[in-house]
């Protein structure tokens, strides 16, 4: 199916407005190979009518299909390590001196954008290696992500050989899966740490309450400056003041401003949300 010059104009806005996904001229090529099928799939013959389907019709179920194929889903185990080993040796270990010290047992962790559920079970496991399963401690992870699709699988926590071969340790599996007859499957009291919701980062999440850790890693880098930089504020505002953000590895948050600490942990940056003045002021009285 070819995408014409209009065709793209109206699709690559279609797209933008229903996930802030940015697409320019050089990413033609992804909404031919990704939404053709999706367009076939409901009769269309042309991009033109999935656009209207989606637009004017309302077809609800074809503008989740249509997310769901054009966003990119790449995921692994532990991707990218040195964030996990920070969190392992350094930001958890450090929360939970704090919490324990004020006697607050709670923490919350936020695996925003979470794709098909790697990044949220690859903590979940690193807090039951830290903490097991010591009662004295509620812990919750929430992994969110716009794709129906990804949380769905996710959900599922069943995962390929293939999957598995992409970041997971023999012992790990050894210890977090059985195997199931379609893959492996993440054991209960790992999948009992983490749940699971749609969520589009664009819209307002406040209500999700406070976290002490937002992991928000590959994502932004497909949104406009402007999405991203209100992303990541928005983040701030949801982060508890002793709380850690982690971006990317190739998402450096200098560009910022002052709302954010860089720290440097086990070759990794991660941020802190700096106080506002004012509060600071107030907190050295
Ligand atoms: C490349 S994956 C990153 C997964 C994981 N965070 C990681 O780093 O391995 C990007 C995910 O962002 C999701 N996504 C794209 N736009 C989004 C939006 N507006 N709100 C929430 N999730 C979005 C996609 O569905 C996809 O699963």
């Amino acid at each position: 199916m070819h995408l014409t010059d209009a065709e793209f104009s109206l699709i690559s806005e279609m797209v933008f407005e229903l996930s802030g996904v940015v697409l320019d001229k050089s990413k033609s090529y992804l909404i031919e190979g990704r939404l053709a099928p999706v367009a076939k799939e409901a009769g269309c013959e042309n991009f033109n009518e999935l656009y209207f389907k989606v637009r004017h019709q309302g077809d609800r179920a074809l503008k989740e299909k249509v997310v769901d194929a054009i966003t990119t889903h790449e995921t692994l185990f532990f991707r990218d390590t040195s964030p996990f080993e920070a969190l392992e040796h350094k930001v958890i270990p450090e929360l939970l001196d704090k919490k324990s010290a004020k006697n607050d047992r709670r923490l919350r962790i936020w695996s925003a954008a979470c794709s098909t559920g790697q990044e949220p079970y690859s903590v979940a496991m690193i807090l039951d290696r830290l903490i097991g399963n010591s009662r004295d401690w509620n812990v919750s992870i929430l992994g969110s992500d716009i794709s129906s699709m990804a949380i769905t699988r996710a959900s599922l926590g069943i995962y390929s050989d293939h999957e598995m071969e992409r970041g997971m340790k023999p012992e790990m599996r050894r210890a977090y899966f059985e195997r199931v007859k379609e893959g492996w499957r993440v054991k209960d009291h790992i999948r009992a740490m983490v749940s699971f919701r749609k969520l589009n980062l664009l819209e307002p999440f406040k209500s999700l309450g406070t976290f002490d850790i937002v992991l928000c890693r590959n994502v932004a880098i497909y949104f406009n400056k402007e999405d991203r930089r209100d992303l990541f504020f928005r983040i701030k505002e949801v982060l508890t003041q002793d709380g850690y953000l982690f971006a990317g590895s190739s998402e450096m948050l200098t560009d910022l401003g002052p709302e954010f600490r860089p720290q440097y942990h086990c070759r990794t940056m991660v941020y802190q949300p700096n106080l506002p003045v004012d509060t600071l002021r107030h907190s050295h009285k």
